[in-house]
């Protein structure tokens, strides 16, 4: 989009003689104006440093808005707690690719289109083959998404509108085959095919769960929180991710392979890889003694030498709290109850963990709430889905708004290549001597 600058300017002045310059300033339509710096180079020969972009807006984007102080999370403008109680996944996905809920005739066209490429090629079983079977599914998605562009190359190119829609329909339907494919091998059962007549989280779950000696009875309320968690994680703007994509992208690779970037980008246990890592610390604490060790983790927790953290907890945007997470919350309560899980040990630490986190002065003084994936493993945990499959599954969610971003960003005439510069503080210029003499 071409931004229109307001009539308020920056200056910006030099205390080694360099001409001050006015810089143009753009207002959103909701957050914090951005200053544009992309002259800065041309006219003063200085780059910007804001390493972990802590003040940089990388674009301009219409889809998702966060308030981090406020606690809010708008999907096109759409609260996320309407969102969560009032629509399916599949509805937030056409609201993000296409920028509006859709009406009951453009959902039926969706979600038909939708379920008519859940099936994989065939061939990709035997690609699987070539893995080992405890390898970590996420190390298996990446290389399953990165190699749809083998199989698809109908819908490679990223400057087609048309072939960009073919793609997108396709990762958002292939990948619940795709993570569920992954458990299957790594548990050694045969793969289950998708089943069209079942939403999209209920056809999910028959993939993971069933056998062809047994079919999957599917659990209204587990498959509703499984649906709150793939709403809850389908995007949240320019996260490490996201922004990943859109790099990857922004060379003019395919949609497969910039989405493959991204899969491997969330795997880090400080973005989507908290959930698991958040499970791994209740069962290690369950381990050394349970409930009565809170005490000692908490204490090394606030060590600055220990370099533990409490997983699940803090947001480098929500200063407040995360309002995904008082949705998954609910719904985690709901699961316990539906299972009868509320006095199983492991859950009952985990919420003895966040009371006694919630009231100490170290997490509240410095706004360290919890976040999405605190209350996301738990319930995934209770579902039966394995705790190496956590981040599989968010970035199983997560697609759709890495193909929105990705669509927004190719679709925009201003883009470029994304090309960050550096401060180089390495050595000069020196030259090679003789290997006999260095
Ligand atoms: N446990 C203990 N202390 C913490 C934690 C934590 N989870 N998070 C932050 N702090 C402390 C940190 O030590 C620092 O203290 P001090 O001011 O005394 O030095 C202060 O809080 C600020 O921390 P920060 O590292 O500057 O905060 P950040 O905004 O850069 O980090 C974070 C955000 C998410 C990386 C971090 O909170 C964290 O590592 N959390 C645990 C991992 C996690 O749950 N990540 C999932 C995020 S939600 C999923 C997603 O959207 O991807």
């Amino acid at each position: 989009m071409t931004l229109k600058p307001s009539t308020e300017k920056a200056t910006l002045t030099f205390s080694d003689g360099t001409p001050a310059m006015e810089l143009p300033i753009y207002k959103g339509t909701l957050g914090p104006d951005v200053i544009d710096i992309r002259q800065l180079y041309g006219k003063s020969g200085k780059f910007t440093y804001d390493p972990g972009f802590l003040s940089t807006a990388s674009c301009n984007s219409t889809i998702t808005y966060i308030d981090g102080d406020k606690g809010e999370l708008l999907y096109r403008g759409y609260p996320i707690e309407q969102l969560a109680t009032q629509c399916d996944y599949l509805e937030t996905c056409y609201l993000l690719l296409y920028g509006d809920l859709p009406d009951v005739k453009q959902k039926a066209d969706f979600v038909k289109r939708v379920t008519s490429h859940t099936m994989v090629n065939e061939q990709m079983q035997f690609f699987m083959r070539g893995f080992r079977r405890d390898a970590h599914p996420m190390a298996v998605l990446t290389g399953l998404v990165g190699a749809l562009s083998a199989f698809y190359p109908d819908s490679m190119n990223l400057h087609d509108p048309w072939q960009r829609e073919v793609s997108a329909i396709r990762l958002i339907a292939k990948m619940p085959t795709l993570v569920a494919m992954a458990y299957k091998y790594s548990v050694g059962q045969p793969y289950m095919y998708p089943r069209n007549e079942l939403s999209y989280a209920a056809n999910f779950m028959r993939m993971m769960f069933a056998t062809p000696c047994e079919d999957y009875k599917v659990n209204d309320v587990l498959v509703r929180a499984l649906d709150r968690i793939f709403i809850l994680h389908a995007d949240h703007e320019q996260n490490a991710s996201t922004s990943t994509v859109r790099l990857c992208a922004s060379s003019g690779t395919n949609p497969f392979a910039a989405i493959a970037a991204g899969v491997a980008c969330l795997w880090g246990p400080a973005h989507g890889g908290a959930n698991e890592a958040c499970l791994n610390m209740l069962y290690d604490i369950q381990a050394q003694g349970g409930i009565e060790k809170i005490g000692e983790f908490i204490a090394k927790v606030k060590d600055k030498n220990s370099n533990v953290r409490l997983m699940g907890f803090g947001h480098r945007v929500y200063k407040n709290y995360d309002p995904r997470a008082k949705l998954m919350r609910e719904t985690c309560h709901e699961v316990l109850g539906e299972l009868g899980l509320h006095d199983d040990p492991l859950f009952k630490l985990a919420m003895k963990l966040e009371q006694i986190a919630l009231e100490d002065d170290y997490f509240v003084s410095r706004k360290l709430y919890p976040n999405v994936d605190y209350y996301s493993g738990i319930v995934q945990k209770a579902i039966g889905i394995p705790v190496s499959l956590f981040t599989a599954i968010f970035a199983l969610a997560r697609t759709v708004g890495w193909i929105a971003q990705l669509n927004e960003m190719i679709a925009d005439p201003e883009y470029k290549i994304g090309r960050p510069r550096q401060l180089f503080v390495g050595a000069q210029r020196r030259d090679v001597k003789a290997i006999a003499t260095r």
